[in-house]
């Protein structure tokens, strides 16, 4: 197991990706972490993240000095470097090159760190992000490697195993930068990469049934890949205690209602209540067009709903979700500011409290690409691991303005020819979610010899490793006009396709 300590970098999380790729499992925690809660955690190993502070003001965070006398090895990364050094005895000033970028280190001395991938003399590429810059080692320290604006780019304490670096091994940015963290597991502090989906899959089967005993549980299934893994992984460990509740809002995209349904009670073999509520929610909905009114509704009545159910299986003790680790991670935040809401997402969460339901999360410690790595080890199919994410609110925020049984349907045949055409072309996997908007807006055009007057819809399509940000898709002009053609041809109400190109920010991925 390997500590992260966290003092606020935006790319933390990626330190614990590489840590994970490795097969090494690894917790993040906030750099405030004291003496108990770190020895607690036994680490093998302790990395100090980058941060967005500087260690020669005061008041600047620091880490528990409890992480130099477990006798594990410790990794620096930029600001954690520069804290390394400040409390070891070293000295950090403002940097008079300030690097931000592509920056270039040269390789002046032998060191574990890049054994078998950097050699001496080698003017290699890295990615820095620094104002300030180490100006004293502290003792029992020596340079291996020098940039232009950090002549101490990359430092080392052999005898003691700490390590740092004044650039980021974490991001693609730095080309080797993985094989310097995988240096650092394997041939500094000596671990093995042991950490398998199938050993999850087994520790959490054990937990989950020593958590749960004999009691009755019950999990909520969206059709998404969350929700999925953990009602699956969850019927493994306790098998009929389980019962997944299926509400289905009418909001959903062609057949896939069905595969839910076919796939849990059919090929799993999990209890499953299936309710059609579509007449509810299109109903609550009618009239309504403002995007959040539309979310408010819909996640009050996913809870009415999800609520009856559950009262009318009775005596369940849990509720399954599907939360994952980028959820539970405490984030260390410097900004301190009220942050705005955009949308007010994650909306069919929170039950009431008196139903007093304790919960079980198996995916708490797991990233997205890991649940999909466990889907396919509990035998998921592809078609479901690999799926797009799909909004709770559903297809409600994709016809912009009022939503009617008859755009929706519009709507919903547009979307599988668009999607059909993604799959057939090899690029569904290439694409974080693509999808069709229905515009409420009707255009004029000529079909055969006769005027239309029909819907316009937009096609989306977003590359994006979370969903925080995301690039509109390259699309082929000739791959665009092939769908539009398809979609005008096969899909009777619209006469009009366009491509939306707003990459997020400015744009959200979602229209509404
Ligand atoms: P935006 O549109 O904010 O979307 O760029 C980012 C990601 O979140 C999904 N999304 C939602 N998910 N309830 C959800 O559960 C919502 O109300 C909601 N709105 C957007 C969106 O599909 C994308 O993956």
């Amino acid at each position: 197991r390997v500590l992260i300590l966290d003092f606020g970098s935006q790319v933390t999380q990626l330190i614990a990706r590489r840590v994970r790729e490795a097969g090494i499992y690894c917790e993040i925690i906030p750099f405030s972490a004291d003496a108990d809660r770190i020895r607690a955690f036994a680490p093998k190993a302790i990395i100090l993240s980058g941060g967005p502070a500087s260690v020669t003001e005061a008041g600047s965070p620091r880490a528990n000095d409890v992480v130099w006398t477990l006798g594990v090895p410790v990794f620096g990364i930029c600001y954690g470097q520069q804290t390394m050094c400040e409390q070891l005895g070293g000295k950090v000033e403002p940097g008079e090159t300030r690097e931000f970028g592509r920056a270039f280190v040269e390789v002046k001395d032998d060191c574990a760190l890049f054994e078998g991938v950097w050699s001496i003399g080698a003017r290699e590429q890295v990615w820095m992000s620094h104002g300030d810059r180490v100006t004293k080692l502290p003792e029992g320290f020596r340079i291996v490697a020098t940039s232009e604006g950090a002549p101490y780019a990359i430092i080392a304490d052999d005898a003691r195993r700490f390590y740092a670096v004044q650039f980021h091994p974490e991001v693609v940015h730095t080309p080797h930068g993985d094989a310097l963290i995988r240096n650092f597991l394997f041939k500094v502090a000596g671990l093995k990469g042991d950490w398998t989906m199938a050993a999850f899959r087994a520790e959490a089967v054990a937990r989950i049934r020593e958590q749960v005993g004999s009691a009755k549980v019950i999990c909520g299934l969206s059709g998404g890949v969350d929700s999925s893994v953990a009602a699956v992984l969850i019927h493994e460990a306790i098998g009929a205690q389980l019962t997944c509740i299926f509400v289905d809002t009418g909001l959903m995209r062609t057949g896939e209602a069905e595969q839910v349904v076919t796939l849990f009670r059919d090929h799993y073999n999990i209890p499953l209540v299936h309710v059609d509520a579509s007449d509810l929610f299109l109903g609550q909905l009618e009239g309504v067009s403002d995007p959040e009114q539309k979310r408010k509704i819909i996640g009050r009545l996913f809870i009415e709903v999800f609520d009856g159910e559950a009262a009318k299986i009775g005596g369940a003790e849990f509720l399954a979700q599907g939360t994952l680790y980028p959820d539970v991670i405490e984030s260390v935040s410097f900004t301190g500011g009220p942050s705005v809401t955009i949308k007010s997402h994650h909306n069919v969460g929170g039950l009431p409290d008196r139903m007093k339901l304790k919960l079980v999360e198996p995916l708490r410690e797991l990233f997205k690409d890991e649940v999909r790595a466990l889907g396919r080890e509990l035998g998921l199919p592809h078609s479901f691991v690999g799926r797009h994410p799909f909004p709770g609110p559903g297809l409600a925020i994709r016809v912009p303005g009022e939503i009617t049984r008859e755009k929706l349907d519009i709507l919903r045949q547009a979307d599988a020819v668009y999607l059909d055409a993604i799959r057939k072309a090899g690029l569904y996997d290439e694409i974080w979610q693509a999808f069709a908007v229905l515009l409420p807006v009707r255009t004029v055009g000529v079909m055969g010899d006769g005027r239309t007057y029909d819907y316009a819809c937009a096609l989306r399509a977003v590359t994006s490793v979370d969903g925080m940000t995301a690039d509109y898709y390259p699309f082929d002009h000739s791959f665009l006009g092939h769908v539009a053609t398809r979609i005008i041809n096969e899909v009777r109400g619209i006469n009009r396709v366009t491509y939306d190109i707003t990459s997020k920010p400015p744009g959200t991925i979602e229209w509404e």
